[in-house]
């Protein structure tokens, strides 16, 4: 999940000097903002600093971001899915490569790396920003030009495949797709437009031997189709307990699922609030996360008390 961001004092420094996206392209910028979270806490793992939305830039789209992502010139007509370059892979985001090594030699935890996938990537690009009704201009528009909508899913999933290759090689031990916004679409709108690029961009790095973690929030009535993903690892939001999710994904290991809301509540509320994520965890493999990322009002050293909490509670306690 993301753990750099404006709620660390060490984040907004850098970016101050950088602007946000200068940030995302300098790999010197990359590794110092990559290494603050592990820097600050005891944690298990380190996510590279970029942006879902950094590698369409060389496909030719103009972005901004106030804070979330903004697109110059929306992707709406056939004619705009037919401009988007399908860049080599060195191409996308040769600032990326650059930074991961230099991370890799600077801790000894592991790196994930990470892309949008194909479904979440087109809603910033055909809406620009979202709403809190859940993208409605993106929803209609995969109702009213449907074959535009395979094309430009087709163009992002090659990309995403691509871009991971290049993160892997590069060098990152993990790699997880986040599919932010899947949950805002009907089952059987995410089994024609989202599983299936998904499932074809995760299985475009099958061969590499790295786990891949899939990331949806408010994707519970799509959990049989997450269930067909090619992912070792599903990320689950806030919203439901593990124990209840588990069933619907066999042989997977499971990743979440505090709601970063709690961050902001005292400290003993977030330690009991962890456990209870934690023994609802219990019924299989399971990598404790947040269930969504960090929000700039969180005091970091809540962050810490809950490193603390997680860290000492006792995964298998001895029988009474
Ligand atoms: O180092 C890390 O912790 C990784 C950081 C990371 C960012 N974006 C940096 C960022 C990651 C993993 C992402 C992925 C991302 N970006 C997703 C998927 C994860 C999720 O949160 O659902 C999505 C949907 C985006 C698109 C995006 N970019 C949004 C919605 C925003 C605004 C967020 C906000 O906090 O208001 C961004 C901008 C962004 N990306 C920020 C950061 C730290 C905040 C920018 C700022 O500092 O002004």
């Amino acid at each position: 999940m993301r753990q750099a961001g404006r709620y660390l004092p060490e984040y907004r420094a850098v970016k101050e000097r950088y602007g946000f996206f200068e940030m995302c392209r300098n790999p010197e910028a990359v590794t110092e903002v990559t290494l603050q979270p592990v820097r600050r806490f005891d944690l298990d793992a380190a996510i590279l600093f970029s942006d879902i939305m950094v590698p369409l830039a060389a496909m030719g789209v103009e972005i901004d971001f106030a804070p979330g992502p903004v697109i110059a010139r929306p992707v709406r007509t056939a004619a705009d899915v037919a401009r988007l370059r399908v860049p080599e892979a060195e191409e996308i985001a040769p600032f990326v490569a650059a930074a991961i090594p230099m991370v890799r030699a600077a801790t000894h935890v592991p790196l994930i790396g990470f892309a949008g996938a194909p479904l979440t990537l087109a809603a910033y690009l055909v809406e620009s920003g979202g709403t809190a009704e859940g993208f409605p201009g993106f929803r209609s528009w995969l109702h009213q030009q449907p074959g535009t909508a395979h094309a430009l899913l087709d163009k992002l999933t090659e990309v995403t495949i691509r871009y991971l290759r290049t993160q892997i090689t590069a060098g990152v031990h993990a790699v997880q797709l986040f599919d932010s916004w899947a949950g805002v679409h009907s089952a059987a709108v995410h089994a024609r437009f989202g599983q299936p690029y998904a499932a074809r961009a995760l299985a475009g790095i099958g061969d590499l031997s790295v786990p891949r973690i899939y990331f949806a929030t408010n994707a519970h009535h799509l959990l049989d189709q997450l269930a067909d993903l090619p992912a070792e690892v599903i990320g689950v939001d806030w919203r439901a307990p593990l124990s209840a999710v588990r069933p619907a994904l066999p042989g997977r290991t499971l990743q979440g699922n505090l709601d970063p809301a709690v961050l902001t509540a005292a400290p003993e509320v977030i330690a009991e609030q962890a456990r209870e994520v934690l023994r609802h965890g219990i019924g299989g493999p399971h990598i404790f996360n947040l269930g969504h990322g960090i929000r700039p009002d969180v005091p970091p050293d809540r962050v810490s008390r809950l490193v603390d909490a997680v860290r000492s509670f006792d995964r298998e306690p001895a029988a009474i």
